[in-house]
């Protein structure tokens, strides 16, 4: 059986991004626009994907380096017909080739099959894919003849005034056998560009008496290009709209799409409840029948089933089942919290474990820490980790209780159920089963009111 080979095309500048970063790698629902149609691509049959890089190609080869994806480095931008040809080392002959552009975010594998199907079982040289267009212009426009065969494809900027009002357009994604590589040689830069189209090579094959066929999408907005931020914006919102609809349909709540912000990788589980204005990014994975938001941000972390997290944010931290987090808490890269545990309002946790069980219900700072379970933290404790050099760690052991408003000041160990006395500076370990407290004895003056009016009167 024949390979397919996704070819991208991706040297082109992008000028209009008006961007230090290449085109291709601007984020769109959170990975790269081009990572969107390398993904897409694979999930339609390409076995093996060529990436054609030029501008910035540094950035682009660094970003998308991984296993299945080559790169060929057109030198110069002549044109879409030589950008096609730099993959000729690295293609089979019996492969069957399709090209796609990297700046097309909102395709979906759907399309592709039904063209690659479309392609084999009409056993085409060439097959483009088309779309109708209520506003053409900027695009390449299809040139039937009266049976509707296709004859060539015009440029925006080659056309007649005839030929601009045609709204059936090239999408710039199409099917090809290796055949297209000895037309591509055949290219001439005789049009007003000056540059090798590709497009040129459909005329080229039909003179050879080679089938070549174009095929209207089923869908217009899979083939929208970015080429500015507006459209970037609008693609951005497109794939926001696609990922809940996906998660509605696999059993997730969401009470307002509209401000309900899920990027592409993201998985939720089955009955959990995403309330307004709530972000979940990156690689994040979020069990089932939780409740997130409103108002809560989570990036690249993982959440047991059961869990609660109001508006609070939670970056790359694992959190397990029937955890309660927020209002307003914070955890910070490498937080890992166990089952059931409680971190209330206004508790920032840093790189630290929490044991099963554990509460810190209100107004602490824990960094650097190891707590066991059943560990309960007064409002207002304080891990003191850092010295202004270093960091050092906290050791709280199963079921102790740390008084309110207690510093530890690290390196320090508190034993299974140790207590610490309210207000207390700890710098000291406290053995397991005693209690911890520094602090100076209270003074009571009697009659200070009856003073403080001799004092005045005076
Ligand atoms: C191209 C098509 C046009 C089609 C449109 C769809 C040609 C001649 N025209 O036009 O019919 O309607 O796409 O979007 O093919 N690229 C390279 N190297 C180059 C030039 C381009 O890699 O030398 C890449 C670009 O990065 C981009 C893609 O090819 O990803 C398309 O190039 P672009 O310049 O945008 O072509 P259009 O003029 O839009
Ligand atoms: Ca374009």
């Amino acid at each position: 059986m024949s390979k397919i080979t996704g070819v991208v095309l991706a040297a082109g500048k992008g000028v209009r991004m008006r961007s230090a970063l290449a085109k291709v790698l601007h984020p769109v629902a959170g990975i790269p626009m081009v990572s969107h149609v390398i993904r897409e691509a694979r999930e339609a049959g390409a076995d093996q994907l060529v990436l054609v890089v030029g501008h910035d190609r540094d950035q682009v080869m660094e970003k998308l380096a991984g296993p299945g994806i080559q790169f060929v480095v057109q030198e110069e931008q002549l044109g879409t017909g030589h950008a096609l040809l730099q993959a000729e080392p690295v293609v089979s002959k019996s492969d069957l080739i399709m090209v796609l552009c990297g700046d097309t975010p909102l395709l979906q594998a759907d399309s592709l099959r039904r063209l690659i199907d479309f392609h084999k079982t009409q056993k085409s040289a060439a097959t483009v894919l088309t779309a109708r267009m209520s506003d053409p212009s900027g695009y390449g426009r299809i040139i039937r003849d009266e049976a509707g065969e296709l004859i060539r494809i015009v440029e925006e900027k080659d056309a007649s005034q005839d030929e601009k009002k045609i709204d059936e357009i090239n999408s710039g994604i199409y099917c090809f056998d290796y055949q297209v590589f000895s037309a591509l040689k055949q290219l001439t830069t005789n049009n007003v560009q000056g540059e090798y189209y590709l497009t040129d090579t459909l005329v080229e094959l039909i003179s050879k008496g080679r089938r070549v066929l174009a095929l209207p999408t089923a869908n217009e907005e899979d083939i929208y290009g970015i080429n500015d931020r507006s459209q970037l914006a609008f693609a951005e919102k497109k794939l926001r709209q696609r990922k809940c609809q996906e998660l509605m349909a696999a059993g997730v709540t969401i009470i307002d799409p509209e401000t309900t912000y899920v990027q592409s990788r993201v998985t939720i589980g089955q009955d959990t409840i995403i309330e307004p204005f709530t972000m979940i990014e990156g690689n994040s994975v979020i069990g089932e029948r939780c409740a997130i938001g409103p108002g809560s941000r989570i990036v690249n972390s993982i959440i047991g089933a059961g869990t609660k997290v109001d508006s609070s944010r939670v970056v790359e931290s694992e959190v397990g089942d029937r955890c309660d987090i927020g209002p307003y808490a914070y955890l910070r890269p490498g937080t890992i919290l166990k089952q059931g545990v409680k971190i209330g309002d206004f508790v920032e946790i840093k790189k630290s474990l929490i044991g099963a069980g554990s509460k810190i219900p209100h107004l602490s700072y824990v960094g650097d820490a190891t707590l066991g379970q059943n560990v309960n933290v007064g409002a207002g404790t304080i891990t003191c980790n850092y010295d202004g050099k270093n960091k050092y760690p906290t050791l709280i052991e199963d079921g102790a209780f740390i008084g309110s408003n207690t510093n530890l000041v690290a390196p320090v160990t508190i034993g299974e159920k140790a207590v610490t006395g309210a207000g207390s500076t700890i710098t000291k370990d406290v053995p397991p089963f005693s209690l911890g407290v520094e602090r100076a004895p209270q003074k009571v003056i009697d009659n200070w009111q009856e003073r403080e009016k001799m004092d005045n009167n005076e």
